[in-house]
């Protein structure tokens, strides 16, 4: 799998709500080597503050050699980035991690919970892409705490097709509640291949939830990653036996099944 370390250019910064961002990189080498699910980490600026370079999920490629970041500021990185203007220069290393795997047979479900919405737009827009039959009984759920976190992006879903329901913490977008409490709404036929991707309480009980029903679930999860190439150890989680993966390396994308997940 190739990689790359990338001086990328910045074509575009959209400000979607007061927190979230979108930011567009003109980055051909990453664009035509990465998949869904997989990271790039980006070093926020060129002097020492801040140092360490931060991990992002791939919200979108494209043919045209582009890639796109969804992100929420919380802090000096996310603002630096945020506050970026067009034309600059950003060194972007990836793609790196595990993708998703697409099954192109059978329906799908994808479940994404605040920035986990991010690599959900990238997944969709393949498996639409992959599938040779109708995309009918395909879902798309996405969740937030509030409609910011929501809204902006539910056009980019709605454009694929797939039939997409959102839901927020305070009603202010879809219906009041939990993504959770749409996916087992959803009556899902027994062959569905759940995506999701989102805070660790949504994936434990997305995850314990399909593997009560019997459905094939993938998630991608989120960790902090200082290096994203397995030498730093600061993404190891406990997989039960005392045994640990890196999430950087092993992941993010898991079987559901392979992780220890609290009920
Ligand atoms: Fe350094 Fe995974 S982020 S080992």
């Amino acid at each position: 799998m190739p990689q790359y370390q990338e001086k990328t250019i910045v074509t575009r910064v959209e400000h979607l709500s007061e927190e979230n961002v979108r930011l567009t990189l003109k980055a051909p080498q990453i664009a035509s080597a990465c998949k869904p699910g997989q990271f790039v980490m980006i070093r926020a600026a060129l002097g020492k503050d801040p140092l360490l370079r931060r991990p992002f999920s791939i919200h979108q490629a494209d043919s045209s050699g582009h890639i796109q970041l969804y992100f929420k500021i919380v802090g000096r990185g996310t603002d630096l980035l945020a506050h970026l203007k067009v034309g600059e220069e950003v060194s972007v290393l990836g793609p790196l991690g595990k993708a998703f795997t697409i099954d192109k047979d059978r329906p799908v479900c994808l479940v994404g919970g605040g920035l986990g919405i991010a690599p959900m737009l990238y997944l969709a827009k393949e498996i639409s892409r992959s599938k040779t039959g109708s995309t009918n009984g395909d879902l798309v759920i996405l969740g937030g705490r509030t409609k910011g976190e929501v809204e902006p992006v539910m056009a980019d879903f709605d454009e694929i097709g797939i039939r997409t329901l959102a839901t927020t913490d305070d009603g202010s977008y879809g219906t009041k509640g939990f993504v959770t409490e749409l996916l087992k709404s959803s009556d899902l036929p027994a062959n569905t291949q759940v995506y999701a991707c989102g805070p660790e309480p949504m994936m434990g009980a997305v995850s314990l939830w399909c593997e009560e029903q019997k459905l094939a679930c993938q998630v991608s999860v989120e960790s902090v990653m200082a290096c994203g190439m397995g030498a730093c150890l600061g993404c190891s989680r406990p997989v039960g036996d005392g045994k640990y993966v890196h999430v950087c390396l092993d992941g993010p994308v898991f079987d559901a099944r392979e992780l220890k997940w609290n009920s």
